[in-house]
Formats: C-alpha cells, sequence, structure tokens
C-alpha cells in the first residue's frame, strides 16, 4: 500500500507519497511541492535530511554501522575480494566472473599510458604544492589530452571512459609523489596487479629492481577497498552534480578531488596524523587533547572522530584498526603514535561528551596510521583516498547519467535586502 504524507501549510492540505527502498528506509517524495504551494521550498542546509537522488550502488545504515556495496558487505569484500573486483563491482553492478575480470584488468592496462606533454604540466607545479591540488588539476588536464564528453547513450564509450580513466589515474597520482620526492617518474609495468603496479610506481628506485611485498599490498588493497564508496558524501554529491550538468566524467572527477580535500572530509586522514604528531611533541597528554575538544571555546575538534551518518560505530574504522595493528606487527614496526591514537579512543569511547554525540572513531582514524607505515608522506593520505575513491565516483557518475537525472539546482531562501533604489556613487 502507498503510504501518504500529509502537509499542512496555512490549512491548506498537500499530500506526497513516501518511497520505500529495498531496505525499507522510507522517503518523501516532494517532487511537485514548489508546484503544488506555489513556491513553498524546503530548507535543509548541509542536506542532513535531503535524499539527492535513488540509487543501487551502497547501502549504509549509520545507526546499525552497517556498509554494503551493490548488497555485499564491506566485511567480506574487505577479506575475499580484491581492489579490481570491487572496482567492477561497484561499476557494473555484478562481481565479475574470471573472464570478465581478466578483460577489465587487460582493457585497463591497454590505457595506462599518459600522454608524454603531461610531464610538461607536472613540471610547471613547484615541488611545495599539496598533491591534492595536483591531482586535481592533472586529472582536469587529462580532458584537454582526451577531448570530447562521453556519449552515455553508447555502452561502449561509458566503458571505454571509464577504463582510461581507472588506468590513468594511479599514474598521475604516483607521479605526483615522485616529483615531490625528486624521483624520475616510472611508467609501471603492465605484468604487476592493479594495486602492485601502483605501488611500483610510487616507490620503485631507478637503480634498484622492484620486490613486491606481499603485507603491503595486501594492506594497500584492503585500504582501497574499503575506501570505494560511501554513498551520497560531499564528493561524490560533486562528482554527480558537476556531471549533471553534462560536463564530462574527468571533469567531475577533478571536482570531486577538490571537495575531498577538505580536513572535514577526505583531508581529515592527514589532519589525524599531524593531530596525534601535535600530541606527542606535546608530551603525549591525551587527556589535555580530549578537554581541548570538549571545550566550546577552543576551536579544536578530535580529528577522525564523528561522522554525518555513522552513529553507531564506522564499520571501516574496525577492520582498519585490525589491519593497523597487523600491518605494524608484520613490518615490525613500533609507532607511538598508534599508542597515543589507541589512548585517545579510550579515553573517548567512555566521556560522556563523545557518547551522548554519538562520536567515535571513523576510518581516518586509523588509516594514517598505516599509511604511515607504508612509507606514504603524509600530504600523500588524501591522494590515497582518492585512489580508492576513484571506483565509487565513477560508479556514481553512471548511474546518474544512465538514469538521465536532471541537472542539480537546489533551491534557497533568501535573506537579503527587498528591493531598493540605486544610488549614485556621489550621494553614498
Ligand atoms: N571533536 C569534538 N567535537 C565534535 C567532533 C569532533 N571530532 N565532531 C563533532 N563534534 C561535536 C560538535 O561540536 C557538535 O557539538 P554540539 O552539539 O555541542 O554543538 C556535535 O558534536 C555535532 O557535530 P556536527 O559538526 O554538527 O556533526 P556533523 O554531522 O555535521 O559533522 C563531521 C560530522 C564533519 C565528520 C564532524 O564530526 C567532524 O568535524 N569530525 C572531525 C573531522 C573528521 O574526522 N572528518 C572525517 C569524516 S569521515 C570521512 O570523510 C571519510
Amino acid at each position: 500500500m502507498t503510504k501518504i504524507a500529509t502537509l499542512e501549510i496555512d490549512g491548506n492540505k498537500y499530500e506526497f507519497p513516501i518511497i520505500k527502498g529495498t531496505e525499507d528506509e522510507l522517503g518523501i517524495d516532494i517532487k511537485t511541492l514548489r508546484a503544488d504551494t506555489g513556491g513553498v521550498t524546503t530548507i535543509d542546509p548541509g542536506y542532513k535530511n535531503t535524499g539527492s537522488c535513488e540509487s543501487a550502488i551502497t547501502f549504509l545504515d549509520g545507526e546499525k554501522g552497517i556498509l554494503r556495496y551493490r548488497g555485499y558487505s564491506i566485511e567480506e569484500l574487505a577479506e575475499k575480494a580484491d581492489f579490481l573486483e570491487v572496482c567492477y563491482l561497484l561499476i557494473f553492478g555484478e562481481l565479475p566472473t574470471s573472464e570478465q575480470l581478466e578483460k577489465f584488468d587487460k582493457d585497463i592496462k591497454e590505457e595506462s599510458q599518459v600522454d608524454e606533454d603531461m610531464k610538461k604540466i607536472l613540471d610547471g607545479f613547484p615541488k611545495s604544492a599539496h598533491p591534492m591540488g595536483v591531482l586535481s588539476s592533472l586529472t582536469s588536464a587529462l580532458i584537454a589530452f582526451n577531448p570530447g564528453s562521453v556519449d552515455v547513450d553508447s555502452e561502449e564509450a561509458m566503458y571505454d571512459a571509464i577504463v582510461k580513466i581507472l588506468a590513468k589515474f594511479p599514474v598521475l597520482a604516483a607521479w605526483t609523489m615522485r616529483k615531490k620526492k625528486s624521483l624520475p617518474l616510472d611508467y609501471g609495468d603492465n605484468s604487476l596487479g592493479y594495486v602492485e603496479n601502483l605501488h611500483k610506481m610510487m616507490f620503485s628506485k631507478p637503480n634498484q629492481s622492484y620486490e613486491a611485498n606481499k603485507i603491503v599490498n595486501d594492506a594497500l588493497d584492503k585500504l582501497l577497498i574499503l575506501h570505494a564508496d560511501h554513498e551520497q558524501n560531499c564528493s561524490t554529491s560533486t562528482v554527480r552534480i558537476v556531471g549533471s550538468s553534462h560536463a564530462g566524467l574527468f571533469a567531475s572527477l577533478s571536482a570531486g578531488i577538490s571537495a575531498l580535500w577538505g580536513p572535514l572530509h577526505g583531508g581529515a586522514n592527514q589532519a589525524v596524523i599531524e593531530m596525534l604528531e601535535a600530541i606527542r611533541e606535546d608530551g603525549g597528554d591525551t587527556a589535555k587533547y580530549i578537554a581541548k575538544a570538549k571545550d566550546k571555546n577552543d576551536p579544536f575538534r578530535l580529528m577522525g572522530f564523528g561522522h554525518r551518518v555513522y552513529k553507531n560505530f564506522d564499520p571501516r574504522a574496525k577492520i582498519i584498526k585490525k589491519s593497523a595493528e597487523e600491518v605494524l606487527s608484520d613490518l615490525g614496526i613500533e609507532d607511538p603514535v598508534l599508542d597515543i591514537a589507541k589512548g585517545l579512543a579510550e579515553v573517548a569511547l567512555k566521556d560522556d561528551y563523545f557518547v551522548q554525540r554519538k562520536l567515535y572513531p571513523n576510518v581516518d582514524f586509523y588509516s594514517g596510521i598505516i599509511y604511515r607505515a607504508l612509507g606514504i608522506p603524509t600530504d600523500m593520505f588524501t591522494v590515497m583516498f582518492a585512489l580508492g575513491r576513484l571506483p565509487g565516483w565513477i560508479a556514481q557518475w553512471r548511474e546518474m547519467r544512465l538514469r538521465k537525472e536532471p541537472i542539480g539546482r537546489p533551491r534557497q531562501i533568501y535573506i537579503g535586502e527587498n528591493h531598493r533604489k540605486f544610488t549614485a556613487i556621489t550621494n553614498r
């Protein structure tokens, strides 16, 4: 039975259908609100209550701490799948057969060179540039080398664009790091797997043959899977909204990278390590920083704590905490910053301020610790997040275009001056 929501404004009643998702989530469909009511709009800063689309890609239940890609739980995928399989799953909707995966891998490898002229663009950036700014610019620059927007009515054109960006993005990300470290650029090795090749492109030395390390590559693979999609978060919504103007895939992704950069979103993983380092340098007094985070007159926030949707626990944080401990122990690394992180989490999880506000460690609280153990520089952490989120952005962009969604264009409630007469400059 279709449910109806009734809205009453100044004695007039309006009815709106309630739609139900496959996980029984309810949404009031207000598509006709303005037309029915003569222009009444809703106001919802930060879209905390607004569903921008119907999507079949990722389900998450923030209260129960559930995250699933195309119906598969994140716990199972992190344990049993590899990143390339997850890319295929997110983008095309089903886990690939061996033949499909083999073809996907081969097609990506065939596109894994970027135009040599891209190097000139990379050269133009100062070494001090933040890698996220460089990556966003290089992704934008790719548009110039691959002109034309994607013909979304052609399955082949869509597939080509997707394979191209999955192939070239890791090259750009790795080159961004190598430029900063004054290392010669590496072109990768197509005989390696996707994640192994990424690691090689980042870390190979010009005078040494590359030796893969299974612990390192498995940890990297898992981190990328955990970051691969998270439904309508800030960067994904950005990708969808930019793409909704029919801007091409690469242009939409470049905007998504910029959105991810912010410290309240993907930039949090860098901010977490910087915070933990600062606490260590200040003597490791975790209680002092918990007090600062609770003090309303202090702008300090406990980075890596809290989440817009997870109000119980972040299921990715659980997996990653365990993984951080394993990686550090397998690689024989003792990192005092991990002890500070554990200390902070222990105190915060029992503290009324955090309990009442349902503030739990999020994925970024532990991911930086693994990235550090893998030798990834702090300012590259958000780039690693972008590498993981790439298939999610692509899947969401593809879904939005295939569903022929309208251009994204929210409304507002105007609170500025009413009409007034222009005053000549001599009379102001
Ligand atoms: N430290 C201290 N207090 C916090 C924190 C924190 N990390 N996060 C939220 N609060 C407090 C707020 O001050 C507020 O308190 P009040 O009700 O007394 O005013 C309350 O908790 C609610 O906070 P909001 O900012 O309204 O929550 P919102 O859902 O809008 O924000 C966010 C979520 C941005 C993630 C926030 O918790 C935060 O800034 N966390 C730190 C940054 C971070 O780790 N970001 C990564 C997110 S995960 C990701 O992008 C992959």
